[in-house]
Parts: C-alpha cells; sequence; structure tokens
C-alpha cells in the first residue's frame, strides 16, 4: 500500500468536522438490527460508526489496498464479527440481503461535482439498498463563487509560460487551464455572493450528469482568476456540514478550482455568468465550465470555454482507441494474455498456466519465472476462482 493512500485516510478520519457529521447522521439513520452497506470504506470508520449505532451486520466495501486493514480495526474496536469486508468496486458486489441503510462517501471537493459518485450511487441503490432504504448523506450541494486567486493561477498556469531549463514549454499552458485544481479559498478570494446549484437528493437522484448556468454580481474590484467550489452536506435531518469558506467552522476539504485561461480585472457591478457542467460517460467525468463577464452595462468583456476533456491528456492513439469503427487485431503480448486466461479453467495451478503460456509463446518470456510474472498481472483484473474464494477470510 502506498505511503499516500495511508496518508490520505489519516488525513480523511482526522477531519473532526465531517466525521462528527457522518457519526451524527448514522446514529440518525441507523436502527438497532439493520444491515449497513459502506460505499468506498476507506479505514472502515464509518462501518464502525454504523456498528455503534446498533447495525446487525456492516458490509464495508473497497477497492484500494487499504481494505486489508479493516478486519483488524473492526475487531479492535469490538466490531469484528459484524463487518464483512468486500475489496472491490461497488459495481462488482453483490450482497446475500439487501442493506437498510447506504453509505456513501466517495465526496470530492466540490460533492458529487465531477465525481462518479452519482453513479455508484445509482448503481448500488438499485441493485444492493432495500426500496425505501436510507442513503448517508441524504443530500449534497454544490455552489461556485468567482475569486481573485493570484497565487494559485501563477503556480498553476501562468508558470508554464516560463521556459525550464532553457526550453519552450507554452503549449502546456492550454492543458493546464483545462484542468480542475484543489486549493482552499479564503473568504478575502471571494467577488461575489456564492450561487448554489440544486441539492441533488440522493434517494431520488436519476441521472449522473449535473449542470447549472449562475449568475453572479461582482461585490469589489480585483481579478477573476478562476470559480471555486465547494459542498454543503446534510447528512440526516438536522445534520449538516460544509467546506463553505464562509462558515465558522468548515470541513477542512479543498475547494475545486476551475480556472479562466487569462486572467481578467473586474469592477463591482460587473457580471458574471457561468454555465457549469459535468456528465459522465461511464469511464470518465467531463467537466464543462464556459464563463461570460459583462460590464453593469451588460457589455461584454470577455468570455472563456473550458473543459476537461483537453485536459485528460490523450493521444492520437488513444482516440483511435475509442473509435467504435476501428478494426482490431490482437499483438503477441494480446494472444498471450488470451492463452492465460483460456487456461484458467478452474482445473490448472497458475504455475500450470504460466509454463502452458511459455511454452505457447516462446518468444515472449525468457524463463518460467518472466511467464509467471505475465500470467500474474493478466488474472489481476478478471475475478478468478481464486480470488473469490479468497474473498471469505477477510471479513470473516
Ligand atoms: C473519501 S474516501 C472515504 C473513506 C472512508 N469512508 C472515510 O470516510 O474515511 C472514498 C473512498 O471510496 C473509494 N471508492 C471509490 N470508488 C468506489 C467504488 N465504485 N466502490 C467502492 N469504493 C469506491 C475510494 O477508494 C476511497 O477509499
Amino acid at each position: 500500500m502506498a505511503q499516500s493512500l495511508l496518508q490520505f485516510h489519516q488525513w480523511h478520519i482526522s477531519d473532526s468536522v465531517t466525521m462528527s457529521a457522518y457519526r451524527d447522521g448514522i446514529a440518525r439513520s441507523v436502527r438497532t438490527g439493520d444491515v449497513v452497506l459502506d460505499l468506498g470504506a476507506g479505514t472502515g470508520i464509518l462501518s464502525l460508526m454504523a456498528c455503534e449505532a446498533g447495525a446487525r451486520r456492516v458490509y464495508a466495501v473497497e477497492p484500494a489496498a487499504i481494505i486489508a486493514l479493516v478486519p483488524k480495526i473492526a475487531a479492535d474496536n469490538g466490531f469484528g464479527d459484524r463487518v464483512i469486508c468486500e475489496k472491490r468496486e461497488s459495481f462488482d458486489v453483490e450482497l446475500p440481503e439487501k442493506a437498510d441503510v447506504m453509505i456513501a462517501s466517495m465526496l470530492d471537493a466540490a460533492g458529487v461535482f465531477g465525481t462518479n459518485m452519482l453513479r455508484v450511487v445509482l448503481d448500488a441503490r438499485r441493485r444492493l439498498l432495500k426500496p425505501g432504504g436510507v442513503i448517508v448523506p441524504q443530500t449534497v450541494t454544490t455552489s461556485f463563487c468567482p475569486v481573485d486567486f493570484g497565487s494559485w493561477h501563477e503556480a498553476s498556469i501562468a508558470c508554464w509560460t516560463e521556459p525550464r531549463m532553457g526550453f519552450d514549454f507554452r503549449s502546456v499552458r492550454s492543458v493546464a487551464a483545462n484542468q480542475q485544481g484543489s486549493r482552499g479559498v479564503k473568504k478575502d478570494n471571494l467577488l461575489a455572493q456564492p450561487q448554489a446549484f440544486d441539492p441533488i437528493e440522493l434517494a431520488d437522484a436519476t441521472s449522473t450528469n449535473m449542470g447549472r448556468t449562475l449568475y453572479f454580481e461582482i461585490e469589489r474590484e480585483g481579478t477573476l482568476h478562476a470559480l471555486a467550489g465547494w459542498l454543503d452536506i446534510i447528512m440526516a435531518a438536522d445534520v449538516r456540514c460544509s467546506s463553505s469558506p464562509l462558515v465558522e467552522t468548515p470541513m477542512s476539504w479543498s475547494h475545486l478550482i476551475l480556472p479562466v485561461d487569462s486572467p481578467v480585472h473586474v469592477r463591482s457591478g460587473d457580471r458574471i455568468e457561468a454555465a457549469v457542467r459535468a456528465w459522465d460517460d461511464g469511464r470518465e467525468t467531463v467537466v464543462v465550465w464556459d464563463v461570460w463577464l459583462r460590464d453593469a452595462l451588460g457589455n461584454a468583456r470577455a468570455e472563456f470555454h473550458h473543459s476537461s476533456f483537453y485536459g485528460l491528456l490523450l493521444t492520437k492513439e488513444d482516440l483511435r482507441r475509442l473509435d467504435v469503427d476501428s478494426v482490431r487485431a490482437l499483438s503477441e503480448r494480446g494472444m498471450a494474455q488470451c492463452t492465460a486466461l483460456t487456461l484458467c479453467d478452474g482445473n490448472r495451478s497458475l504455475e500450470e498456466i504460466a509454463a502452458a503460456t511459455l511454452e505457447s509463446h516462446p518468444g515472449l518470456f525468457r524463463n518460467l519465472a518472466d511467464a509467471r510474472d505475465f500470467v500474474l498481472g493478466v488474472l489481476r483484473e478478471p475475478e478468478t476462482a481464486a480470488e473469490v474464494r479468497g474473498r471469505a477470510p477477510i471479513g470473516s
């Protein structure tokens, strides 16, 4: 497990504002004897809270390596017999029983905006939650505000116009200006009153796409560098938390930064229209932000059109691969992968599969050890019977 993964989770569970809101929200939502699904369990802290609230059984679902720690943590807290771990993405999970309560914590800097969380929730709600089951959080709202944020713009975008070791890197600048940033903004950075999207009720949401045109009136002189986005969460009735820079005790999360390509001077009374959309094509979530600046009389002053698609760094080869009319043929490695997968018939050992793959593709491997590494790599993705058998001890 990468140290950064542990660091991320250490930071996440140390945010007492967010964690207290989860704890209160879970306490209000889980009844004694309930079955709870903890989607994106991480260290399992929300599973522990669910047990504390009286859950009979908690299914902790998490694809990342951190899940290996959860059985011990659950046992150390006296809940080892109630928490069942599933090391996989929610999309691949099937449960022996449907949950009364589903906890979904895959929130990002601007809530569900720009993430695949709605796709995760819609799928899990349909397959894994009882009809009428409760979801924590209940509601997530994304807000945006134009910000004067010169230090961030300089360090993240303008910096690419400077030569490095005498070499010209200016072409990178437009890519950087189409990428979403992440940084905490302060009240002093705000140029207008923030505007919110419609709240998303996770129990009722039907689309993974979201978007809204927001209208702002500039309240002070400054420079427009970006739109900053944040989230407000209702965990359960009366249990709220927010990462807004305007609240007294915000969650300790960074904000989403959607830059404008060229900083522009703004005056009190100027108007900003910002169309901000995110859609999820099943693989990537693409965020598009168009910004129009007008003076108080309505005269156009500047406009910016950005999309995270241009920040994805796709090569022509990547795009060609996505072309549905492209015709494919397997390379020698592809054929060896095919061989290895076909040999996974429930009878052969890993060593036998490696030996047979080596025999069929002698030009590809130096020796049996090479072939074994190759086969292990091939089998990392598809679910095999050995993995299925290996699942039980994780939660038991
Ligand atoms: C923000 S962390 C929350 C961790 C933990 N619940 C907490 O509150 O500390 C979100 C977790 O969701 C996991 N995740 C992302 N997509 C997922 C999916 N489709 N199914 C299950 N877990 C997912 C990530 O690996 C990550 O560990």
